[in-house]
């Protein structure tokens, strides 16, 4: 038995924990695994490296980012024969994919033509069928560590700062850092403010405070809207505005214990599936259990 695993879409830290763990479920199991560099573009490119010895990458573990590389490919929708004989010519009996929404609708193309397992992985959450994916936990960490120092400078120049966070157009990382942050305003997915609403609202938080901290999910307002937000914040408190998007530090955020424990579960899951021959499930985590569910029950 042999098993590809790949990385797909946007890297989310623990993608590495997921993989290392599986590389050592899979050979404890007897089962052989190979890497596919690059995503699905690895798939079509032939990009295969079969792993030799089960600890070869263990001092990965706790790195973020992926150590087989992560692409977005749009000519596998088209393309995917390709992948399926490159899978065939490497003697692979499983693929397992690490991705998020867009890559699990890859692995379902693959699905009818081999036996593929997938677990979710990107931080913003916006998997549907599962509460939780890989890299949400390490990423809000970081939103929560960086805001706070943020917030000590903004606070010592009686100043207010707007500071956007990622999540694509799910409001799950806002939500959840707004909750230890505890903002003056919230701007999330859920709730678009008018922006003399928002200005109104901080007026009270900015007298009571003397600062401001306002957080922002991303794809939310244009970069005029923003402009326009912090000059009338100026003008109305008198005092400076500034806009900080913390930007791509969030994905290659430190990996936390709980990233550790929930990808450790995940891998422990997918090894159980192959050894029961089980395909085309997806792990999740469902009411903090973590469970398999299959692709058919997904669609419905
Ligand atoms: O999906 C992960 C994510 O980091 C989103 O939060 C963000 O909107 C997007 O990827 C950024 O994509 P790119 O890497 O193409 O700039």
């Amino acid at each position: 038995m042999k098993v590809a695993l790949l990385t797909s879409g946007g890297d989310a830290p623990g993608m590495n924990s997921v993989l290392v763990n599986l590389i050592h479920y899979m050979f404890d199991s007897g089962v052989q695994v190979s890497l596919v560099q690059d995503g699905f573009k690895g798939l079509l490119d032939n990009k295969f490296i079969d792993v030799c010895n089960k600890n070869e990458y263990d001092n990965f573990l706790t790195e973020a980012g992926s150590f087989i590389y992560c692409a977005r490919s749009k000519e596998f929708v088209t393309n995917w024969p390709i992948a399926i004989d490159n899978l065939k010519k490497n003697n692979i009996d499983v693929l397992v994919v690490i991705g998020g929404d867009g890559s699990f609708k890859g692995t379902q193309l693959l699905s009818n033509s081999i036996p593929t397992l997938f677990i979710p992985a990107t931080i913003d959450n916006d998997v549907e069928w599962s509460d939780y994916s890989v890299g949400f936990d390490s990423c809000l960490n970081e939103i929560i560590n960086q805001s706070n120092k943020i917030i000590k400078t903004f606070k010592t120049h009686k100043n207010v700062v707007v500071v956007e966070v990622m999540g694509r157009y799910c409001s799950d990382l806002t939500n959840a850092a707004a909750k230890v942050i505890q903002p003056a305003i919230v701007l999330n997915h859920e709730n678009k403010k008018p922006i003399n609403q928002i200005v109104n609202e901080l007026k009270d938080f900015y007298k009571q405070n003397n600062y401001g901290f306002i957080l922002m999910s991303e794809n939310l307002y244009s970069k005029d809207e923003i402009k326009e937000l912090l000059s009338s914040i100026e003008s109305n408190l008198n005092c400076a505005a500034r806009f900080d998007s913390l930007g791509y530090s969030q994905r290659g955020a430190n990996v936390t214990e709980y990233e550790l424990s929930v990808t450790n579960k995940f891998a422990k899951l997918v090894s159980e599936l192959v050894n029961n021959h089980i395909y085309n499930n997806a792990v999740s985590v469902n009411n903090h259990e973590v469970i398999n569910i299959s692709y058919e029950s997904i669609k419905e």
